[in-house]
C-alpha cells in the first residue's frame, strides 16, 4: 500500500509517498482501507516537530473506511463495517491498523467523507463546549478562526445550543461564510482590534468564554476580551505557541481561568469516545451541523495540502482521497 512518510522534521517538503507493507490487525485491532483521510492542523505539528514524534514516521491521525480485516478479540467491528477513527498515528496511507476501541462506526446516512471530516473536528468541538464548559443558551462566546474546520463546526453547534457567537477570520470571504453559518458578530482579526470589538459588541463586559487556537498572534487580544471570571480556552498553535501564561496576568485581566485541553484527555474511556462520536453524528444527522468539505486532495499531494493549510488558504475540513 501507499504512505506517507517523514524522516525528518521540517516544512511540507519532508513528506514523501512510499510503498510500504500492507500491515496485518494484531489481537485487539482492524485494518480499515481507508475512503477518505481528515486533514488536521495537529498533522503540521507533529511535521514541524513543534510536538515530538518518534522518527521516521508515519503522519495523519484520522480517516474513514471499511474494515478489511479484524484481529483476535475484535467484537466492536466486523468485516465490512463502516469505520472512522480520529487520534490514532498514520493515516495519510491507503490503510491502517488501529485498535478497534478507538475506532468507531459510522452511522447508516453519513458517508465516509464526512466521517473523516468531522470526526477528530466534532468531537474537538463536543469536549470543548460540552463538557469542558457547557456553552448555554444566550451565553456570548469567541470562536477564532471559525471558518475553518473546527471554527465551522463549533460556530454552528454553539448556535444550536442558543449562543452568541461573535467569530473572527482572516478574509472577507470566511466572513462571509461566517455568517451564513449563524456567527452573529464577525472580526476581521487582521484588521480590526479584536478586544476593543468584543467590548463594543458586549457592551464592555467582554466574553464569559472564549475559544483560541490561534494562540500566538490572538493571545493577547484574547486575554484582554474576557469577562471578569471568564474562561480562556486555548486549544492550539495555528499561528505559533501561545506565550506562558502567569498567574498574575489572569488576576490582572479579572481574575481569568485559564486551560490548555487536549482531546485525548477527554477521551479516557472507549465510553467516553464512543458518547462524543455519538454527539458528533447525532449533531451532522439532525443537520444542526453541516460539513464543508472545501479541499481534497489526493494522497500523493499531501505536501500540497499542509501547504495550503498552512497558508491560511483553507476553509471548512480538507480531506487526503487515497
Ligand atoms: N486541543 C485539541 O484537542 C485540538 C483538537 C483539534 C484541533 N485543535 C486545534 O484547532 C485549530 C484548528 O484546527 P483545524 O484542523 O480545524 O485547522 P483550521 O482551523 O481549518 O486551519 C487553521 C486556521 O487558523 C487560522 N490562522 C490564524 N493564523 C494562522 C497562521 N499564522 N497560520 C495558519 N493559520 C492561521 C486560519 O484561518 P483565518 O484565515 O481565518 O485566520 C487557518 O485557516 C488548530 O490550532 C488545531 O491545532 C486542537
Amino acid at each position: 500500500m501507499r504512505a506517507i512518510r517523514l524522516s525528518k522534521n521540517g516544512g511540507p517538503e519532508v513528506l514523501e509517498l512510499v510503498e510500504v507493507e500492507t500491515p496485518q490487525p494484531g489481537p485487539g485491532q482492524i485494518r480499515l482501507r481507508h475512503e477518505a483521510v481528515g486533514i488536521n492542523f495537529i498533522d503540521t505539528y507533529h511535521r514541524s516537530g513543534l510536538y515530538p514524534i518518534k522518527l521516521p514516521s508515519g503522519l495523519g491521525s484520522e480517516a474513514a473506511g471499511v474494515v478489511e480485516a479484524v484481529g483476535d478479540g475484535v467484537t466492536r467491528f466486523k468485516v465490512g463495517d463502516l469505520a472512522a477513527y480520529a487520534g490514532a498515528p498514520g493515516a495519510y496511507a491507503d490503510a491502517n491498523v488501529v485498535a478497534a476501541e478507538r475506532a468507531v462506526k459510522v452511522p447508516a446516512g453519513i458517508d465516509s467523507h464526512t466521517a473523516a471530516a468531522a470526526l477528530l473536528k466534532g468531537m474537538t468541538v463536543e469536549f470543548l463546549i460540552r463538557r469542558l464548559h457547557r456553552v448555554e443558551a444566550g451565553e456570548t462566546i469567541l470562536v477564532h478562526a471559525a471558518a475553518g474546520g473546527v471554527g465551522q463546526i463549533m460556530v454552528q453547534w454553539a448556535k444550536a445550543l442558543g449562543a452568541v457567537v461573535i467569530a473572527t477570520v482572516g478574509s472577507q470571504e470566511k466572513a462571509a461564510r461566517a455568517r451564513e453559518l449563524g456567527a452573529d458578530h464577525v472580526i476581521l482579526y487582521r484588521d480590526q482590534d479584536v478586544a476593543a470589538e468584543v467590548r463594543r459588541i458586549t457592551g464592555g463586559k467582554g466574553v464569559p468564554v472564549a475559544y483560541d487556537a490561534v494562540g500566538k498572534d490572538t493571545f493577547e487580544g484574547t486575554l484582554k476580551s474576557l469577562a471578569r471570571r471568564g474562561l480562556f480556552v486555548s486549544f492550539g498553535n495555528a499561528s505559533g505557541p501561545a506565550p506562558p501564561v502567569e498567574g498574575r496576568q489572569l488576576m490582572l485581566n479579572g481574575s481569568l481561568f485559564f486551560t490548555r485541553p487536549t482531546m485525548i484527555d477527554y477521551q479516557t474511556t472507549t465510553e467516553e469516545l464512543d458518547a462524543s462520536a455519538a454527539a458528533v453524528f447525532e449533531m451532522i444527522g439532525s443537520g444542526k451541523v453541516k460539513i464543508e468539505i472545501g479541499q481534497t486532495f489526493p494522497l500523493a499531494e499531501a505536501r500540497k495540502a499542509h501547504e495550503a493549510l498552512e497558508s491560511r488558504a483553507t476553509i471548512g475540513a480538507s480531506l487526503l482521497i487515497p
